[in-house]
């Protein structure tokens, strides 16, 4: 329950975003002990998009064929663990209804998909030849998947430190 506001407060123009009975309603359901999965979940998507990239830099470099070798690899663990780490944002962006109101969250959505998109681009492009894919696309989409997934890495991050989404604010329940 929010406590009775002065007629000076009420003065103030109203955010019914912020009025709304579910704002404070942000705390992560999706969660092992209180600790958000998608949180735990994301490191592996993120290490992956920037392995990738990696590896195709070394290949550019040496002409070894180890590496794109690897980079089929990170590039395909990579997007499977991004959309599983995704299905478990996604749920908690359903479920929670302070998550659910605010745009920020519908931000980092769209972002996390169109990233997603393009790591799965990325993998299935290497699938028939690894080696071929390399030079110049290969690299060129790990370049772009790699920037993606800083924006929407710091984005999510934003969420949390500075929006406080996943958070426990309301202590009522
Ligand atoms: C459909 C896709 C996605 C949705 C709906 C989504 C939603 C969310 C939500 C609601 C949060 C707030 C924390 C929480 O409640 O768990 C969050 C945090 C975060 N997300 Fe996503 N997310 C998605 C995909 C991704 C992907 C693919 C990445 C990888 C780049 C990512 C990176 C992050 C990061 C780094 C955080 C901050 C975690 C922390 O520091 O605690 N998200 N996301």
């Amino acid at each position: 329950m929010r406590p009775k506001r002065t007629w000076s407060q009420r003065r103030r123009l109203a955010d019914p975003i912020e009025e709304h009975a579910a704002f404070d309603k942000t705390e992560s359901r999706i969660a092992l002990a209180g600790h958000p999965l998608h949180a735990m979940m994301v490191t592996y998507p993120i290490a992956l998009a920037f392995l990738t990239f990696g590896a195709d830099a070394l290949f550019w470099w040496t002409g070894d064929p180890f590496w794109p070798r690897v980079a089929v690899w990170t590039a395909g663990v990579g997007f499977v663990a991004g959309v599983f780490a995704g299905i478990t944002g996604a749920v908690e962006l359903l479920i929670v209804p302070g998550i659910r109101i605010r745009a920020p969250s519908w931000t980092h959505f769209i972002l996390a998909c169109t990233l997603l998109s393009v790591m799965g681009v990325n993998w299935g492009y290497r699938l028939p030849d690894a080696q071929a894919a390399v030079l110049p696309f290969g690299i060129l989409i790990s370049a772009l998947g790699m920037g993606m997934t800083a924006v929407t890495g710091w984005h999510g991050g934003k969420l949390v430190f500075d929006y406080r989404i996943g958070t426990q604010r309301d202590h009522s329940d």
